[in-house]
């Protein structure tokens, strides 16, 4: 009898996200039930800016939709270095910068230019699941610090310093982050630069959220020095989820691995995305994301106190994109059965924290709201309901 081959051990270690469970949980749901309100998934409801979807529609009209260079068109990479000084005064010179297919491709590749089988790369906990698999891929060694409230879920310089061990390459933080929200200043970033470059080491900084922060203008990292490594995406701040595109600054030194690397991984990033995303840097483009940007505050500013009226702890409050991390141990022992509960008899979709993280998983859930208000509305009302 023939033998079956198999999935790898490592592609077998990967876990799914909780949240497609409860996902697939709300399809389950009886025919007759009312739609589900969804505050499970971080991404923003509305369409990309108009300049970029027509920009699509006459490359697509064009017809010339052929590979670009592996690290992206030059006039888009010229766009988002003119986007970096025009709005953060830093330069950046387009050869720093490579186009990507989304942040996601964006920390694959940065974190195969930096790590040597058997290098640990310092992550958050709580922090964005897929970190963590990025890492084990590359024969890497994920070491997490346990972010605190207090230090709004962010890592301090004593800590990174703590952490670092002889065999550590790089910390990954995210600012703003998620799953809370919550960013580190500017003045932290500098100290826990310094420790990192003291030890000849990365600080890779994922800015995805950088253009949704609530209140006040905050800079990228790359303020920093020109060694900080930022990832950023069209996904969230332009609503481009599924075009697939983001970017890479990294020192120069550091650009012809990338090249090579993007070569061979992806040979291009997406061309018609990128003819499209070109438009995202137009005025215009700019007004609609700042609009979109508005809305996640407005709707911040409702969805979070109306949970915690009911009872949910917000133990950092977020600073940009459009997550809440709450602390529910008031109202369960169980996050997770909370959530379930919440899917069956509420009507109302939440992350379970142990998508998260593994301190404390069963106190925490994150909330994602980058939905019409009167959704929230009306999931506030369920779950008043529920609660009552
Ligand atoms: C912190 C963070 N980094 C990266 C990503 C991946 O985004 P992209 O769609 O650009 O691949 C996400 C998506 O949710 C995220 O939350």
């Amino acid at each position: 009898m023939s033998r079956l081959a198999l999935a790898s051990a490592r592609a077998e270690a990967i876990r799914p996200f909780y949240v497609m469970e409860i996902m697939g949980r709300a399809e389950r749901r009886p025919k007759d039930a009312p739609p589900v309100v969804s505050m499970v998934v971080g991404e923003p409801d509305f369409p990309a800016p108009a300049p970029v979807v027509q920009a699509a529609a006459q490359a697509l009209a064009e017809g010339r939709i052929h590979y670009t260079s592996a690290i992206g068109l030059v006039a888009l990479r010229e766009a988002i270095a003119q986007d970096y000084a025009d709005r953060d005064a830093i330069q950046v010179s387009p050869g720093r910068i490579a186009v990507t297919a989304g942040a996601s491709a964006g920390l694959l590749l940065a974190m195969a230019a930096v790590i040597n089988p058997g290098d640990e790369v310092l992550i958050t906990d709580p922090g964005y699941p897929c970190n963590r698999q990025f890492v084990l891929a590359l024969g890497g060694v994920p070491k997490t610090i346990a972010v605190r409230p207090e230090n709004q879920f962010q890592p301090t310089a004593e800590e990174v310093a703590k952490a670092w061990g002889p065999n550590t390459r790089a910390l990954l933080l995210a600012s703003p982050a998620n799953p809370t929200g919550c960013m580190v200043s500017e003045a932290e970033a500098q100290k826990i630069f310094q420790v990192i470059e003291d030890r000849a080491g990365w600080l890779i900084a994922d800015e995805i959220y950088l253009r949704l922060v609530f209140a006040g203008h905050r800079r990228s990292l790359l303020c920093i020095s020109e060694n900080v490594i930022s990832v950023n995406s069209f996904s969230k701040t332009y609503s481009m989820t599924g075009w697939r595109l983001g970017w890479l600054v990294v020192p120069d030194r550091l650009m012809p691995a990338i090249e090579r690397l993007s070569q061979n991984l992806f040979i291009s990033p997406s061309t018609l995305s990128q003819k499209a995303a070109i438009a995202a840097f137009h005025p215009e483009s700019r007004r609609v994301a700042d609009d979109y940007r508005a809305r996640y505050v407005g709707q911040a500013q409702y969805l979070l106190p109306a949970l915690q009226n009911l009872g949910f702890r917000l133990p950092a409050q977020p600073e940009g994109a459009f997550y809440g991390f709450f602390d529910v141990s008031a109202l369960t022992d169980d996050s997770y059965a909370l959530c379930e509960a919440l899917c069956d008899k509420a009507g109302v979709l939440m992350a379970p924290g142990k998508d998260f993280t593994e301190v404390d998983a069963h106190r925490y859930l994150r909330v994602s709201f980058p939905k019409p208000l009167a959704q929230l509305q009306k999931g506030v009302a369920r779950l008043t309901a529920f609660f009552s």
